[in-house]
Parts: C-alpha cells; structure tokens; sequence
C-alpha cells in the first residue's frame, strides 16, 4: 500500500526557511571565490533571492540568541550551515538580520557580500536591516533591586523586554509591573528618590524605559488622570522605545556624534516601535500612538515628519517626551556624563512653548522639585 506523506505549511515553511539560510551560507562562502558582478556570484544571489520569495511574508527575522539560530521565533536545528551562520554573525558583532517584504535581488546580493567580507561591518539597506538583539539580562540583579526598592519588579521588566524581541510580549506581565508601580505611588510619596541612583552600569535599555515610566505615571498622576489611564500611559511609555529593537547596536552605543545617515536609522525607531506595537493583540492602543510621537515637538517639529491627528501631538505623548527628555539627558551614556538636574530644567525651560507643552515642562519641574528638596 502507498502512503503519501502530506506535509503541513508550517513543515514546508520550516524546510523552506532551513534551505534559504542553506544556500545564503553557500554564497556568502563562495563569495571568497568571486567577484560581485560575476555570473557564479549572481546565480548564487538569484537562488537566495528566489528561496527567501517562498517564505517571506511579513518579515524574516534571523537572530542569533545563546548560539542558536532563530528565524521569525523557530530555533533551527544544528547543522554545518547553520554553524557557520552563528560563527559569522558573531564575526561581525551582529545578533540579528530582518528582511522586509520588497526586498531586492540587488539588496540579497549587497548582503551576502557584507557577510563575506572580512572586517567589513554589516550595513543596512532599505529593506535589509542588521544588528542586534538589543537586549542582555544583566546578572547584577543585586544593585538593580536596590535601586528600584520593592515597588518595581525589575526581573520582571527584563522578562519584558526579552519577550519584546521574540513578539511574545505577555500583556499580562506588562500590566502587573505597572499597576504595582502605579500603586506605590499611593504609598510612597517619594517614589523617585529611588531614580536618581540608576547605575550606568545598569542596561540602559530597561533602565531607561522604566524611569521614563514612572516619570510619566507620576505627572498624569498630579494631573488627576484616572487610575485606568494612569495604568495604560505606564505600559505605553514602558514601551515608547520599543522600535530601538531593530536600530544596529553600533548606532545605539555609538561614541560619538552621529553621521546623518545613522541619524537617518535612529529616526526611524518611533515609526517601526508604532508598527509593532500595533500589531500586538490586548495592547492598549496608546502604545503605538506614543511610539510614533514621542520624539515630535510641541510646535509639530520633530519626527516622523508624517503626522497622526493634524501634527497635534497627543497630550500623552506630550508627558512621555518630558519624561523622556529628562531621563536622557540624565542618564550616564558611552559618549558623555549624565547631566545635572538643575541644568537639565534649565534647558526644559528654554523649551517650553517650542520642544514641550509648557504647562507640562512647568509642572514637571515643579514636581521633581518638590522631590528632590524633600
Ligand atoms: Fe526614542
Ligand atoms: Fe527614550
């Protein structure tokens, strides 16, 4: 008796995605062979292209986490191309590679030739974008505990952000650690005490984004905001720089000013941080909204320069972007010191009116005042 073995999608898409990553390692080994613009070169190119055409939809993530290979969320099993991936990607500093729909033979073939080529870093095109997974769960949970007090779940937090990667985000998770914070509000009056101690030895990532939410939580508060509302700006402004995910790492800790086209790709965050987000089932749908415009400016400059609602930025996006401003600027990064509070207000002032609601900016300022004399 015949048996015919019907094979589901996702199988073939799993062989599918096995045979992809099989033959970019074939060209970009044989890429050492062969100059670009050669026939070898190109016929290796166009078999690459042709197979990721069967298994690109929304995007192909290929990460390198813990030396596994994961493509859009599935480990791959061991293999020699497979390997040989690992070892390049870890070569180049990369942790990941997205490619987007309507991508080019032309941008396949740019690709494979920035993975060959020794010394050479990864550069990211159109719709090829490389770096890494921006995130690292630091072992020094000790002095991150103290940091925060009892109030924050920072375990928790870093949980988020991993889950963030892999878009398997746990609202529930999300909504645990903000009501917990939103809460301690009622009992701690001086819940920002603990704040001014951020360590920058601490991942800036997880750091960043829990300070600017409960700097976000604590002016909607004095602003009488519901404790519903209250709950929904702390997971949005959790999140605000959730689209940081796909910017290289080298850009991010870059030492340095940056040239315009690696601000071109940072400026590109709040764009792909809204895109995301939006696609998350349960999400409130502030994330996404404040994701877009958290870097827009009060007198509608700023960017993205395509506008949401008229270029009127939402009056929450408008408390996270103080909160944001002044946990940036405060904070101790690879490229210079944290910056004086004092100075800090000094410069929020200036912006008032311009950069920031100036009713917020004053409240703001008011605010940590009344904390930090305490
Ligand atoms: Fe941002
Ligand atoms: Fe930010």
């Amino acid at each position: 008796m015949n048996h015919t073995i019907v094979k589901t999608d996702t199988a073939l898409k799993g062989e599918g995605v096995r045979a992809f990553i099989t033959s970019l390692v074939i060209a970009v080994s044989n890429c050492a062979l062969y100059s670009r613009g050669h026939e070898a070169f190109d016929e290796f190119t166009k078999k690459c292209f042709s197979l990721l055409q069967g298994i690109l939809k929304d995007r192909l993530a290929i990460m390198v986490i813990d030396n596994e290979l994961i493509v859009n969320n599935n480990p791959l099993r061991e293999g020699i191309h497979i390997s040989n991936l690992i070892a390049r990607f870890k070569r180049k500093g990369i942790s990941r590679i997205d490619i987007l729909p309507g991508v080019t033979q032309n941008e396949i073939g740019q690709l494979i030739a920035d993975i060959a080529e020794t010394g050479k870093t990864m550069k990211s095109y159109s719709h090829i974008k490389t770096g890494t997974v921006d995130i690292q769960l630091s072992n020094e949970t000790g002095s991150d505990v103290a940091q925060y007090g009892s109030f924050i779940d920072i375990e928790k937090i870093k949980g988020i952000f991993h889950s963030l990667i892999f878009k398997q985000l746990d609202i529930k998770d999300l909504e645990e650690v903000v009501l917990q914070f939103v809460a301690a509000f009622k009992k701690e009056s001086n819940i920002l005490k603990y704040l001014s101690l951020i360590r920058a030895n601490s991942d800036y990532t997880y750091t960043h984004a829990t300070n600017v939410a409960v700097l976000s939580v604590f002016q909607a508060e004095s602003l009488g905001i519901s404790q519903e509302l209250l709950c929904e700006i702390g997971i949005a402004a959790l999140l605000h720089d959730a689209g940081k995910i796909f910017i290289s790492k080298d850009i991010l800790g870059k030492n340095g000013k940056l040239d315009e086209k690696e601000f071109a790709e940072i400026k590109m965050h709040p764009l792909q941080g809204a895109w995301y987000l939006a696609k998350i089932p349960g999400l409130s749908r502030l994330a996404p909204i404040i994701a877009f415009e958290h870097h827009m400016k009060y007198d509608g400059s700023g960017y993205p320069e395509a506008r949401l609602n008229g270029g009127k930025q939402h009056i929450f996006s408008q408390i996270v972007a103080v909160a944001d401003f002044f946990d940036a600027l405060r904070s101790t990064r690879p490229y210079r010191g944290g910056m004086d509070v004092k100075e800090i207000f000094i410069l929020m002032k200036k912006g008032a009116g311009k950069d920031f609601n100036p009713f917020l900016a004053d409240n703001f300022i008011s605010l940590m005042h009344a904390v930090l004399t305490k």
